[in-house]
């Protein structure tokens, strides 16, 4: 038997929401595994510089910009990747936002309809649109949180879109897994990213949200790459429709 690696070497990964935080850890880690790589968001500036971290790193790298939400930007964003690389072999449905309302009276609709398009709407099309260009051993990896399980009225509307994701990643592992393709998700404990530090601002606020975790801190965005690899590789080839826990405890 070969015991499966976590290489990436040549594979065409596309990253949304990859100009910072989790989303630029991905993107670079999977280059640093030998990945191409396709770096969205919308803000193109950022997400060239992470580009040109990647191809510093001698592999190839496409910059585009895409609002996740908007159907024609997601078709936008496939078609720039299938041009540039010819297929695509794993995606990262990594853009996400969880803007907070103070109670259920005070979800207005606008933020409603964004909280569900970036982290639901995109996510669904993306991966349908993707798969019409992956080969059998193709990923999709979609980016959950802990909040889908444990709902608060903090996270209503977010908790509710990254359930919907975790329904998602059931339903088209169902759909894809006859044509080879796995489906996955990362169910994500806290991490240290700016949205994160917008939040909880305080070290103190940190340092209880930390106690909670069984490992006793918040995870570095880079802790969550390695179960991404995984879920990209051969290491994983019978793992679809699978939701996994990733909390430090
Ligand atoms: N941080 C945590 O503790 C935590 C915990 C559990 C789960 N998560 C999940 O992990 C993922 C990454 O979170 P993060 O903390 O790394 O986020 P972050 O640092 O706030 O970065 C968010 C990324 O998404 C992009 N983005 C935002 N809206 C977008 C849109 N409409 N279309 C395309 N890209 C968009 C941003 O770039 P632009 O502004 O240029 O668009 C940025 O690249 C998210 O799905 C989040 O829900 C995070």
């Amino acid at each position: 038997m070969t015991i499966p690696t976590l290489d990436a070497t040549g594979k065409v990964v596309v990253v949304t929401g990859g100009s910072k935080g989790l989303g630029r850890a991905m993107a670079l880690g999977f280059a640093e595994a030998g990945a191409d790589v396709v770096v969205a968001s919308r803000k193109l500036e950022p997400c060239e510089e992470v580009a040109a971290e990647i191809r510093d790193m001698g592999r190839r790298a496409l910059a585009v910009s895409c609002h996740v939400g908007d159907w024609d930007q997601c078709a936008a964003l496939i078609d720039a990747t299938v041009a540039a690389f010819g297929r695509i072999d794993v995606l990262v449905n990594n853009a996400g936002i969880a803007p907070v309302a103070p109670s259920v009276l005070d979800v207005s609709e606008a933020l409603f309809d964004k909280t569900i398009a970036v982290n639901l709407k995109g996510p669904l099309r993306l991966t349908a649109l993707a798969a019409e260009h992956m080969a059998p051993g193709g990923s999709v990896i979609n980016i959950s949180s802990k909040a889908s399980l444990h709902p608060t009225s903090l996270t209503l509307v977010y908790a509710a879109a990254k359930a919907g994701l975790n329904a998602l990643t059931k339903a088209t592992a169902d759909e894809l897994g006859p044509r080879g393709i796995r489906v996955n998700a990362i169910e994500c404990g806290t991490f240290h990213t700016d949205s994160l530090h917008a939040s909880l601002p305080s070290e103190e606020l940190q340092a209880r949200m930390a106690s909670n975790v069984a490992l006793g801190r918040i995870a570095a965005p880079d802790e969550i790459v390695g179960t991404a690899l995984y879920l990209a590789s051969d290491a994983s080839s019978y793992l679809t429709g699978e939701l996994i826990l990733l909390d430090g405890g």
